[in-house]
């Protein structure tokens, strides 16, 4: 590992205009510098840097980050290497900590998995290439199939000989280790000989999302069903089949530049669609998605088109990962692709400008889709059509972020037009399971919520659409206080307390609910116990910890937020440098006001799972929910005098 020093030194030496102003053209403009953006295509410049604040930020698809996170991204590099890379250009000395013996030799192992598979991937393509076997069968086979032989190329498409003992003899007399290539799945040991796994095959490599070939697919030319069509590796220390994505590497840029991925089933699909034009694509390689698979296509964007060949299998593998991708915060939607046809097929008869339309023109939404689906196969059976309710209000639940709220509110609505329900009754559902999911994580203490309702009396009856707003997570006042804390924490409050004292007063631990604005916070004050010098905006925006880079760029570099609640009670917002005493008052007392909403819904959520066996106790709980809204608005109310005080003053 590299030491902190040399992290430290690299963070404080590597010059954010320099960097960047070597891959950007960049203008001055006011105290920041202004450029065409590196990451997506663009004709008027919104690449935004900071020299002061050692940020850049485009308005234009949103990246940002500090100088180091730019260079990973730019150079598709990792971490440590892009530690190195800046090391190197500043001249500075790179220093290793010592790393365990077992680290170490996992580190080994990883690197000669990926050596000898990056032979072996030169030792089946100088096959395919060069030999009259891989010529005549493996070669003749891609022509066939319609591959040109740049696509082959770009692929790195191979062929692995008939002979089983070709590949073994070659990879063992150029000293590559027998339980090495055991591993990566190459040969397997027989009789005290080593066999070539792959023999009469053509070959896919897999490669990762920097490049590194970390396995192989292997397709039999035989039509017999004795064989299995593909050999895959097999799982090890660098193919790990959940975690991979068959084409990433290739179809990343596309993905980012049309803000979308299409998934496919087969190897094939990928390189024909690739061929053909059509390049934001991926194949999950045969098994429904992974929580890790859709991570990796957020990195590149949040819209997801799921091809399939209409049979039912493949619908109900897409359908299989639908709540995780919701969860995820994804936009899923499904096309089903003429009959007999799959992607491959289908491009190559229509060509890109006619595969694209047909997307766009038969992409269904897959919730809206789920539900049509099972509605048909319910069937008017009343039970069924219960659990088809439960099942979507649970599906539905997981759109639970704010800035999600509306889309939310649409799916319900759409739905209960289809399934013929109150809209009201799904909405109950929907926030019940969004309860039950809070209660669960139980954050807040019980008792306290109790006593503040206890005070309550029943005036007013709660409006529906408040009550779901409440439920809705919102981390708008965290962020903001992260930002009042990183921006002011240093300057005096009054003439006693500094910000960041003042805060600490108020807020004590925090309790976000978001954990990396509390990993901030918390970073916040252990470093000021135990240096007792008042942190800068760099040890976090620089921060080795990748969340904590990433959410206090968010926190410093966005623009000031205006609370929503500001505009409804028609506050004036302040100017911000010459009132930052006002400003940190009030982003405290929204931050405590939202933490007492977030505290009695979650009081409600205790109530909503005392199981109501009869009509009677639905009743009663519908009471509680009155007098838990009254008291909240007590509470709000209170606070937003408080806050005029503030702000008039
Ligand atoms: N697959 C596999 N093992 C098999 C069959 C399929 O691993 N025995 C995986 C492969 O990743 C394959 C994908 O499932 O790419 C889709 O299968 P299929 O459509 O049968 O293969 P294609 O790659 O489309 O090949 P082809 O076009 O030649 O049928
Ligand atoms: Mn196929």
């Amino acid at each position: 590992m590299i030491t902190r020093s040399t992290i430290q030194k690299v963070n404080d030496t590597a010059d954010i205009i320099d960097v960047v102003g070597s891959f950007v053209k960049l203008k001055k403009r006011g105290v920041n510098y202004l450029g065409n953006c590196p990451f997506h295509h663009e004709k008027t410049p919104s690449f935004t840097v900071s020299p002061s604040k050692g940020i850049y930020k485009c308005f234009g698809c949103g990246k940002a980050g500090n100088v180091i996170t730019f260079v990973q991204e730019h150079e598709k590099l990792t971490y440590p290497e892009t530690i190195v890379w800046l090391a190197k250009r500043y001249n500075i000395e790179v220093e290793e900590t010592e790393v365990s013996n077992e680290a170490r030799e996992k580190m080994q192992l990883e690197e000669s998995l990926r050596i000898v598979n990056q032979y072996a991937s030169n030792y089946f393509t100088q096959k395919l290439f060069e030999t009259e076997e891989g010529k005549l069968i493996g070669m003749s086979y891609f022509k066939q199939r319609g591959f040109r032989e740049e696509t082959i190329k770009k692929f790195q498409l191979g062929y692995c000989l008939e002979d089983k003992l070709a590949l073994p003899s070659e990879a063992l007399s150029k000293g590559y280790n027998k339980e090495i290539l055991i591993k990566a799945g190459l040969v397997s040991e027989r009789y005290d000989q080593l066999q070539s796994i792959y023999s009469g095959r053509v070959i896919f490599p897999i490669h990762n999302q920097s490049g590194k070939i970390i396995g192989f697919g292997a397709r039999t030319l035989k039509t017999s069903d004795k064989t299995p069509k593909y050999i895959n590796t097999p799982e090890n220390e660098i193919y790990l089949k959940s975690k991979t994505l068959y084409g990433i590497y290739f179809s990343r840029n596309a993905i980012t530049k049309e803000n979308s991925c299409l998934l496919v089933e087969g190897y094939t699909d990928v390189i024909s669609l690739h061929q053909n034009g059509v390049e934001h694509v991926v194949a999950s390689s045969g098994t429904s998605l992974t929580e890790d698979q859709l991570k990796l296509i957020k990195r590149y964007t949040k819209n997801l088109v799921i091809l399939y060949d209409g049979d039912a299998a493949g619908i109900k593998a897409a359908l299989r990962g639908l709540d995780m991708a919701i969860e995820q915060g994804l936009n899923v939607q499904v096309v089903l692709l003429p009959n007999n046809h799959d992607p491959d097929s289908y491009v190559q008869e229509v060509g890109a400008e006619g595969f694209k339309n047909y997307i766009q023109e038969n992409k269904k939404d897959i919730i809206l889709f789920k539900l049509e689906a099972s509605l048909k196969e319910a069937n008017n059976d009343t039970i069924k059509k219960t659990e088809l309710i439960n099942d979507i209000a649970e599906t539905l639940s997981k759109i639970n972020k704010l800035e999600e709220f509306t889309k939310q509110q649409d799916y319900i609505r759409r739905c209960s037009q289809l399934l013929q329900i109150e809209e009201a009754g799904l909405i109950s559902l929907v926030n019940k399971k969004i309860r039950e999911k809070a209660v669960k994580q139980d954050r807040f203490p019980r008792e306290e919520a109790e006593a503040l309702a206890k005070q309550a009396e029943p005036e007013v009856i709660p409006d529906q659409s408040e009550v779901t707003s409440l439920l809705q997570k919102d981390y708008a006042q965290e962020k903001a206080l992260i930002k009042i804390l990183l921006e002011y924490g240093n300057r005096p409050f009054d003439e006693q307390v500094s910000v960041a004292d003042y805060i600490r007063v108020k807020i004590a631990d925090g309790d976000f609910m978001n954990t990396c604005w509390q990993k901030i916070y918390t970073t916040y004050f252990n470093h000021l116990d135990e240096t007792l010098v008042y942190p800068e905006e760099k040890i976090f925006t620089a921060h080795e910890d990748n969340a904590i880079r990433s959410y206090s760029i968010e926190a410093l570099y966005f623009p000031y937020v205006v609370d929503k609640w500001e505009e409804r009670h028609t506050i004036p917002v302040p100017d911000r440098e010459s009132l930052y005493v006002e400003e940190v008052e009030k982003t405290v007392l929204f931050f405590i006001l939202r933490k007492i909403k977030t505290q009695l819904t979650l009081w409600l959520d205790d109530i909503a799972l005392n199981e109501k066996s009869d009509h009677e106790e639905m009743l009663e709980e519908d009471r509680i929910l009155k007098l838990a809204y009254t008291e909240l608005k007590k509470n709000e109310l209170e606070l937003l005098k408080q806050l005029r005080t503030v702000l008039i003053r």
